[in-house]
């Protein structure tokens, strides 16, 4: 399974969102946080946003939905054109449909789980998902700092990832920097999102090579 990086916009000038993304080609795909005040106390943008830009942009949309009733709003996402959609299982009330819905519109279907929601319940469901996102800060803002305690829930669902010879993704968000990328793809995280990390280097495209080093190094899939 290929190591991915996928660079967070939220910390990054968002009044030239367009001009930001062009300084992240080296880039797997480009992460974009859409927030909506109430699933998290912090607003982005939506749609019309995540549409205009993806004019703009040849890296595929890694679109996180930290919204209410993403089983109202996230398939107009996948329509959009997100490559990813991933949505919090907090918010859904039916989430093995909607990830069929946001399939059937051509996209992955992934998600989300805050720090303190455990995996368990969605094991026998897996194979409905592209990627699980294991969330290793509080979802709302960037720059925090990675939650070493997440590490053993990463370890858990490569696990039964791997047990079920299935080709899903775990994604790790939140605190990942040079410090504490090989942790997490040690535990078996093989997409990382990075936003403080990558934006506020001088050069984002050598942060992203040099993460993306340390995960390789440091991968147990
Ligand atoms: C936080 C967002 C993240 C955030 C990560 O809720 O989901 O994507 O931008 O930022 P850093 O990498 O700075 O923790
Ligand atoms: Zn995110």
């Amino acid at each position: 399974m290929g190591i991915l990086i996928s660079p967070s916009v939220l910390n990054s000038d968002l009044s030239d969102l367009a001009g930001e993304v062009g300084r992240i080609s080296a880039a797997d795909f480009v992460h974009l946080d859409v927030m909506d005040n109430h699933f998290v106390p912090n607003l982005t943008f939506g749609l019309p946003v995540v549409e205009r830009l993806l004019a703009r942009t040849e890296l595929p949309a890694d679109v996180h939905l930290m919204i209410e009733d993403p089983d109202t709003w996230a398939p107009a996402f996948a329509e959009a054109g997100a490559r990813s959609v991933t949505f919090h299982v907090e918010a859904s009330s039916a989430p093995v449909r909607l990830a069929r819905e946001l399939r059937k519109r051509g996209a992955r279907a992934a998600i989300a789980l805050k720090p303190g929601t455990g995996i368990e319940p969605y094991l026998d469901l897996l194979p409905e998902f592209d990627m699980v996102l294991v969330m290793t800060v509080e979802p709302g803002f960037g720059g925090q700092s990675f939650i070493d305690g997440t590490l053993p829930k990463i370890r858990r669902t490569r696990d039964a990832i791997t047990a079920l010879g299935a080709d899903i993704w775990v994604q790790v968000d939140g605190g990942v920097s040079r410090t504490t990328i090989a942790g997490a793809a040690q535990a078996g995280a093989n997409m990382f999102v990075a936003g403080s990390a990558v934006y506020s280097a001088d050069d984002p495209n050598a942060e992203i090579t040099a993460l993306r080093e340390l995960a390789d190094a440091a991968y147990r899939g």
